[in-house]
């Protein structure tokens, strides 16, 4: 593709043609990321050519992207989620990325991965989850008939292993954490050759997440917000948002970037760590801890993007913080009555992050902040169902259940 270089190592920087790697730097084993010539992608897309586009879904950036085979792009309907303002709260912005065909933000990123499997002509995609990103994968192979492979640990949420199940994934649970089922579909994808879509191994998964920066610049009428808030377990959503931004700005679609935020639980918080470290030593290492959060999906002991997503934070001059797992339950209520948006536990933490530093003051009251919501909230009812107060069944009787409503209005 004219308008690809190449890769760069993330650590060493080495830069690689295409066909000189595969997933990870030949020379230091980290992880890459796709270089682009800006130059050859201003000459085929700008902000008034997508003026005059009316596919409102993310290939409508299709030139931002490292594939050209959109022939065999998914006919599902994926990205330009809507970007909801508050009513309450002046310049804050939610984005529901549970709107996605499989209810995640994962379906931008298995979108490319899936277009780069087929052009390499790869018989299956097997990829590690803790949910998401496996029933993503699962729901648009099952668009294409490309067969899938997810190994899962056994704990993920009902509805995820329902979804991979109903999409005729072949369903690997793990009776074990989601870094194991991770090493170990590493493994299997070398020694049968099959196409390993794991995030923040495969280059091609941080692309498809440029997708939510893009739409979030355009529905803000190309206005860049101050601030970002991104849930984070792997860094793989931060750290390609970022590339999103950055790709914008230097093909002068914007004329700023934005800060973004990395919000953790404290239950699983290697890049706060990480990120606390820097600030003390000005040293880039992102060092494995024991998650136990209740929001599965960024339930992870080893970020596998952890440098990306931690220069994405100093890069953007931005910031992280952790919250509680009662504050991110708390927050699945917040949205639902602020936003009338239901989300997973991981979605609403993005919002848990922005209340804290707003309560910090660190947020100024004119500075435009947006929230991705990544994930929907019926993929997880039970940590739903733990915040509110759920009605005990009474007896089918008019003057009762009468009785029973007015002293609840
Ligand atoms: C709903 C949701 N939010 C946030 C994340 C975190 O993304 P990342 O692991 O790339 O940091 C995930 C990843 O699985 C997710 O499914
Ligand atoms: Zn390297």
């Amino acid at each position: 593709m004219k308008t690809v270089n190449g890769f760069r190592c993330i650590k060493c920087t080495k830069e690689w043609l295409l066909t000189q790697a595969k997933y990870v730097c030949p020379s230091c084993g980290n992880n890459l990321d796709i270089v682009y010539d800006y130059s050859e992608i201003s000459k085929k897309i700008s902000r008034k050519d997508l003026q005059h586009n009316t596919s409102y879904n993310m290939w409508r950036y299709q030139h931002f992207y490292p594939v050209d085979n959109l022939c065999d792009k998914p006919a599902l309907h994926i990205g330009w989620t809507p970007l909801y303002k508050s009513s309450h709260t002046s310049n804050l912005y939610i984005k529901d990325d549970g709107r996605n065909p499989s209810a995640s933000f994962k379906d931008r990123a298995s979108a490319i991965a899936l277009l780069d499997a087929i052009y390499k002509k790869s018989p299956c995609i097997i990829g590690a989850s803790t949910g998401n990103a496996g029933s993503s994968i699962a729901c648009l192979g099952a668009s294409v008939k490309m067969p899938i492979t997810i190994l899962v640990p056994n704990s993920a949420p009902q509805a995820k292993l329902a979804q991979l199940l109903i999409f005729g994934a072949t369903v690997v649970p793990i009776d074990g954490n989601y870094d194991q089922a991770f090493d170990l579909c590493q493994e299997i994808a070398v020694k049968n050759n099959w196409y390993n879509r794991n995030t923040g191994y495969n280059p091609y998964t941080r692309e498809g997440k440029k997708s939510c920066a893009f739409e979030i610049c355009e529905q803000l009428n190309w206005q860049v917000p101050d601030w970002v808030f991104v849930s984070v377990g792997d860094g793989n959503i931060i750290s390609g948002i970022w590339k999103g931004f950055y790709d914008l700005y230097h093909c002068k679609f914007i004329d700023r970037l934005p800060r973004l935020v990395a919000v953790q639980s404290s239950q699983s918080n290697a890049i706060f760590q990480a990120f606390t470290h820097y600030n003390k030593t000005k040293e880039l290492s992102v060092k494995e801890t024991r998650a136990t959060t209740l929001a599965d999906s960024i339930s992870v002991d080893i970020p596998r993007d952890g440098l990306a997503a931690l220069k994405a934070i100093i890069d953007s001059q931005g910031t992280s913080v952790e919250v509680s797992d009662q504050e991110i339950l708390q927050e699945i209520q917040g949205i639902a009555k602020e936003f009338a948006v239901f989300a997973e536990p991981a979605g609403a933490t993005s919002v848990a992050g922005f209340k804290k530093l707003t309560a910090q003051n660190m947020i100024k009251e004119n500075e435009k902040c947006v929230c991705v919501v990544t994930g929907n909230g019926l993929k997880d009812v039970s940590s739903a169902l733990s915040v509110v107060n759920r009605p005990q069944p009474i007896a089918p009787d008019i003057s009762k259940i009468e009785e029973y409503i007015h002293r609840r209005i």
